[in-house]
């Protein structure tokens, strides 16, 4: 059972689906932390409601210093134990020390088919660029943001009429899916990273 850590800044849909799949006994992570830079978040929220430790590192109470912020974010996991991270609607972007006190063990969702569409405004600048599919990437959190090696994809249709928001709730529902699947995979160590790509281990590449 690996000790899981859930980072949200938002609504926190994404953390209540993980916490959904991980009250199954079966599922191999428990979720022994909550952790947000948003004080009063909607993920705070739902933390405390199912019983989870939850702790706040806001950007500005660290002048805003990228390393200073994420050497907090780090010391709190470790003062929790935890071992597998997963980025689930945190906005922050981490310096390279978290990727180095847990690499391979940090795991993001974004709202688009990477590498198309990187940054915070994914929808935006999907619907901007008038492709015809969207969709969801799950994948390692490296150096380079939101290009870590991929693990999964799955696509969303884009609608005429689509708005970023309506955009954005299509792709949640199907990352609600998705994402806590994933995480069970790499829990159970059923992926590796080979020459930054992933792969189900055990396959030998043609
Ligand atoms: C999700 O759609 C996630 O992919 C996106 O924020 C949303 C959070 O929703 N993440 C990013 O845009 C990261 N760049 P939620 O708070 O309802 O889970």
């Amino acid at each position: 059972m690996k000790r899981l850590a859930v980072l949200a800044s938002g609504s926190g849909t994404n953390l209540q689906a993980i916490l959904d799949a991980a009250a199954d006994p079966a599922y191999p992570a428990a979720v022994v932390l909550v952790l947000s830079d948003k004080p009063g978040s909607g993920a705070l929220s739902r933390a405390e409601a199912a019983g989870v430790p939850t702790e706040v590192v806001t950007w500005d109470e660290h002048g805003g210093d990228r390393r200073a912020f994420t050497k907090a974010v780090v010391e709190t996991l470790r003062s929790h134990g935890v071992e597998l991270v997963v980025l689930a609607g945190f906005m922050r972007i981490l310096s390279e020390e978290a990727i180095h006190a847990f690499p391979n063990a940090i795991l993001n969702t974004h709202p688009a088919l990477l590498p198309s569409f990187k940054g915070a405004h994914a929808c935006e600048d999907a619907l901007e660029a008038g492709v015809k599919i969207s969709g969801v990437t799950v994948h390692v959190v490296d150096v380079e943001v939101d290009a870590g090696p991929i693990v999964a994809q799955a696509p969303v249709e884009v609608r005429d009429d689509d708005t970023p928001e309506s955009l954005q709730e299509r792709i949640k529902a199907v990352e609600h899916d998705l994402f806590p699947k994933v995480i069970a995979e790499w829990a159970r160590a059923e992926w590796e990273v080979v020459g930054g790509r992933t792969r189900r281990r055990g396959r030998v590449p043609i």
